[in-house]
Formats: C-alpha cells, sequence, structure tokens
C-alpha cells in the first residue's frame, strides 16, 4: 500500500469532470486500497480519485471511521434525492476552509463496487453528505461552488489570493 498525494486548489484537475471506468481489475483494487490509506491518513471521511491526482469516476467513503467497511464505487451517480440540510463542511483539498453547505437530506447512489457489480445505497446524515460531496469532486466541482453565490464568491476569490487562481 502507498499514500497518494493530495490535489489542492487550485489543481486544474479539481475542476475538470472525470472520466467512467470501462473496467475493474487488479490495478483498480489496489489504488482503491491506496485511496482508502490516504482518506485515513490525511484524516477525510470520502476522497475522490481526482483529489490524488486520476481523473476517473471513483470515490472512497468511511462515516463511522471503521476500518474494513469502507464504501468504494465506481462510475456512480445519485438517482434520487430529498429533503434539505444546512450543516458545516469542509475538503482535503480545500485547505482550512470551512462553511455551512445546503445539501439534500437522504440521497440514494447507485454505483459499481470492487467486483464490478452495479449496486443501490440509501443514504442519510453523514453519509448522504459525503455522497454529494464526492460526486461533486466527480463532476468537477467544490463545496465552495455550493455556498451561493455571494458567499461562493468571496469564498473563491479568498483562495484564489492565497493559492492562486484555477483554470478559467
Ligand atoms: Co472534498
Amino acid at each position: 500500500m502507498a499514500l497518494m498525494k493530495l490535489t489542492t486548489f487550485p489543481n486544474p484537475i479539481l475542476f475538470k469532470k472525470t472520466q467512467p471506468f470501462e473496467s475493474i481489475g487488479p490495478k483498480e483494487k489496489v489504488l482503491v486500497q491506496d485511496m482508502i490509506e490516504t482518506m485515513y491518513y490525511e484524516r477525510g471521511v470520502g476522497l475522490a480519485a481526482n483529489q490524488v491526482g486520476l481523473s476517473k469516476r471513483l470515490f472512497v467513503a468511511s462515516a463511522d471511521g471503521v476500518h474494513g467497511q469502507e464504501l468504494v464505487f465506481f462510475n456512480a451517480e445519485i438517482i434520487k434525492k430529498s429533503g434539505k440540510l444546512r450543516e458545516p463542511e469542509g475538503c482535503l483539498s480545500v485547505p482550512e476552509t470551512y462553511e455551512h453547505v445546503t445539501r439534500y437530506k437522504e440521497v440514494t447512489l447507485r454505483g459499481m463496487n470492487l467486483k464490478g457489480e452495479w449496486e443501490t445505497v440509501e443514504a442519510k446524515g453523514l453519509l448522504a453528505r459525503i455522497f454529494q460531496h464526492e460526486i461533486d469532486h466527480l463532476d468537477g466541482k467544490l463545496f465552495v461552488h455550493r455556498l451561493g453565490w455571494l458567499k461562493s464568491r468571496k469564498t473563491i476569490k479568498h483562495l484564489c489570493n492565497r493559492y492562486g487562481h484555477p483554470p478559467a
């Protein structure tokens, strides 16, 4: 297993939609283990592939930090959503920034597991929030894009001043 290097704002890979997987094999299994190790090392509850430099549609998650029970989804989409909930959020790729984000309260996610089988998972609470945050990553969006127009603008401007500008 190996730790991977995090990509952070304003790395262009974070602003680009990721590409789906065509097959899942031994290479992907190693990648998933490395991503899980990196997620724990960085004290995250979720990690998308483009956060470790790979523009592919994959994320790992662990809402409760129980080792061995991480969730892994390839080519995932949110297929159902309901309710609204506003709670604080941060991101391993966005240093020192924590803001309240309105998300759906409950979501249903459909994605492929490590065996290449499609799975459907209903989530609420923190897991529902993680799913939405990670799917956003895979679509090239960060949580700072979800703060409402004025707050997003202000927060992104602050990040640009500090870390540089993302691609136009
Ligand atoms: Co994030």
